[in-house]
Formats: structure tokens, C-alpha cells, sequence
């Protein structure tokens, strides 16, 4: 099986999302997303999460196959977000891909769902896979990995001790009355803004940081003291705040992620996750990486938040590699560590 055609399926949040690939080629990609009734609570809820799985499933999976122009017949191998996740969402998915992979009697592949946004940018750069750092940023995560083989071996070198980046740019829009999800908002208005209005807290990067938790995130402090200049300052810009707030993310986002290059000896970086749709981060990324003489990739936009897509891709990389599918009674895992690809 050299090009596996491989349908994935992920519930892991709001979105009901279905991806087909083949190989590393994109056929499909259809997300059905409930954010618009979580909106209102400002936040997801998993409940309603849940049920609008239930109802998205099935639609979703046929307008997939119908865009990847297969029928379910063709398909070689399912692929699911077994975890980290909202636990009763993840069942709806895991249950459906559980029950396509007996109808058609073909492989599954339960895998992790962070690995699984860094395995998105496989099917978007057709480079050689080969040992990458990673920068995994999203609404639940924000962790610094060192990918040796994104099918089988991943390091987590540091991840956040409190707020993930994402939920720090929704916290900080509910607080600025921006809406849910905060990050495509923020991004928006610090166009208009100056970065270097406002001086916010770069977290976790005292000397003594460096020193003894190098690659670790805290946003819970720059969190406060944005809330705290909202109050304290009533004629703020609205913009600069927007714009300075998301330049101390950016900034130390990328000072971990080259430092994370730069000790390892590994002069390639992938930023995955929701977060990396953000196009100050991309910006700079690049800016930086160019000068670091860092091989830098991040997938398209559309790609970095949720989506089915990402799942099928990894299911292809495992399939591909030989890997050992996954039995179908198997539990969904709310908290599934990041080393852990795939269950077995
Ligand atoms: O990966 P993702 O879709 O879901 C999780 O697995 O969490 O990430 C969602 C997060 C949200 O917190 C959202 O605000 C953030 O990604 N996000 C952004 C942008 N687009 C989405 N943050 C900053 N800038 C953006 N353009
Ligand atoms: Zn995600």
C-alpha cells in the first residue's frame, strides 16, 4: 500500500471534519463546524459539541467522498482523532470510523490529534520527511516538540504551565468583546495597531527561565496584565492593544522555538495548530527563521485549525510506514500525551 487512499475523521472539538488523501495528495477536505452555537457561552460546549456531531457525521463523510469524487468502496484505510479531546465528542468520531473500518472490513488508525496537526504539513510541502522541531500551537495546547518520525517518535522538549497560546487570544477577546474564537479577530485588528504601543510581559524568559525551563510557555501572566491596562488605562487603543498583545506571543513563541533549533542541531521547523494561522506569527517566523538559517514550514491556513484532513494524513503516513492499525475496540483518550501517535 504505497499511496493509501485514507479517510479521516475528527471530532476532537466543534468541528465535524472529514479529509480524504491519497498519499500525501488532498482530495477532501469538509469541516461542519458548531462554533456559531457555542458563541453565545463564549466558549465550547462539550454537550452540544457532542450532539452536533451526531448530526454532522454522516452528511459530512458523503460530501467528502463526493468532493474526493471515491466511494467509500475505494477507500484503503480509516483514519480518527482518538485524543486529546472533548470525551464525548471524540466517541461520535471514534464510533463512526469504529463501524466504517468493520463495514469495510479495511485498517483503522486511532490517532493523536496534535501529531496529527503536524503531520498536515506533509500533504502541504512534498519535501522529504525528515526530523523536524515542531511548534504546536493551538486552543488546548501549546507544546515545543522535536519530531524524529512523526509516525512512531515524537519529544515533548516544553509545553505551557498554564493558558494555551489560543486560549490566550480567546481570553483576551472576550475580555476587548472581540467574540469566539478570539484569534481571527485579534489578528484582524492588530493590522491597524502598532506592535510596540504597549510593552506586555514576554512570559518564562528571565535568565533564570532559559536556564532551568527553556522550552516551556506561561501566557497567564501577559493574560493579567493586558486585563489590568484595559482597566487601568480608559482611553486605550483598541488596535495597539490588540497588536501588542499578539506581538508578545508571537515574540516568544519564535525566541523558544529557535532556541529549541538551535540546541538540538536540527535546522527545521514546522508551526502546526489553529495559532499558526495567525499572520504576524507567520511573518515573523519567517522573517526569523530566514536569518537562522531555518528550513521553515507552515501549512496553508485553512489547514492549521481543525480539520479531517490532517487526520487522513497521518493515517496515510502510518499506513505507509507499515505501522500496526489500531484493534476497533479501542477507548478515545480525553488526554492522550503528545508522544503518543497512534494507539495499538
Ligand atoms: O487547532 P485548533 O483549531 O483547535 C484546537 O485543537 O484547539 O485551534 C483553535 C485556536 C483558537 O484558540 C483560535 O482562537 C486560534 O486557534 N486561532 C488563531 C487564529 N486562528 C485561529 N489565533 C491567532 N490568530 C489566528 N489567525
Ligand atoms: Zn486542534
Amino acid at each position: 500500500m504505497i499511496e493509501p487512499l485514507v479517510l479521516g475523521i475528527e471530532t476532537s472539538c466543534d468541528e465535524t471534519a472529514v479529509g480524504i488523501v491519497r498519499g500525501r495528495t488532498l482530495l477532501a477536505n469538509v469541516i461542519a463546524s458548531s462554533v456559531e452555537e457555542h458563541a453565545r457561552f463564549g466558549g465550547v460546549v462539550p454537550e452540544i459539541a457532542s450532539r452536533a456531531h451526531l448530526e454532522a457525521m454522516q452528511p459530512t463523510i458523503k460530501q467528502a467522498l463526493r468532493e474526493a469524487k471515491v466511494s467509500l468502496n475505494d477507500i484503503d484505510a480509516v483514519a480518527v482523532t482518538a485524543g486529546p479531546g472533548l470525551i464525548g465528542a471524540l466517541l461520535v468520531g471514534v464510533g463512526s470510523a469504529a463501524g466504517l473500518a468493520i463495514g469495510l472490513d479495511k485498517p483503522m488508525y486511532a490517532v493523536n490529534h496534535l501529531a496529527a496537526h503536524v503531520s498536515v504539513d506533509y500533504i502541504t510541502h512534498k519535501e522529504k520527511i525528515k526530523p523536524t522541531i515542531a511548534l504546536l500551537v493551538s486552543g488546548g495546547h501549546s507544546s515545543l516538540l522535536q519530531v524524529n518520525d512523526i509516525t512512531s517518535s515524537i519529544v515533548k522538549l516544553g509545553q505551557t504551565i498554564d493558558d494555551a497560546a489560543g486560549e490566550a487570544f480567546d481570553k483576551i477577546a472576550r475580555v476587548m468583546k472581540l467574540g469566539f474564537p478570539g484569534g481571527p479577530a485579534i489578528d484582524a485588528m492588530a493590522k491597524e495597531g502598532n506592535a510596540s504601543a504597549i510593552n506586555f510581559p514576554r512570559g518564562l524568559t528571565t535568565s533564570n527561565d532559559w536556564q532551568t525551563r527553556p522550552y516551556d510557555f506561561s501566557f497567564s501572566g501577559l493574560k493579567t496584565a493586558v486585563a489590568r491596562y484595559l482597566e487601568s488605562v480608559p482611553d486605550y487603543v483598541r488596535a495597539d492593544v490588540a497588536a501588542s498583545f499578539q506581538e508578545s506571543i508571537v515574540d516568544v513563541l519564535m525566541l523558544k522555538a529557535l532556541a529549541a533549533c538551535k540546541e538540538s542541531g536540527i535546522d527545521s521547523l514546522v508551526i502546526a495548530g489553529g495559532v499558526a494561522a495567525n499572520s504576524r506569527l507567520r511573518t515573523v517566523a519567517q522573517e526569523r527563521c530566514d536569518k537562522a538559517g531555518i528550513a521553515l514550514s507552515i501549512p496553508a491556513p485553512g489547514l492549521c485549525t481543525d480539520n479531517g484532513a490532517m487526520v487522513a494524513s497521518l493515517g496515510a503516513l502510518m499506513a505507509a510506514a507499515g505501522r500496526r492499525p489500531t484493534p476497533v475496540a479501542f477507548d478515545a483518550n480525553s488526554s492522550l500525551p503528545v508522544t503518543v501517535v497512534s494507539l495499538s
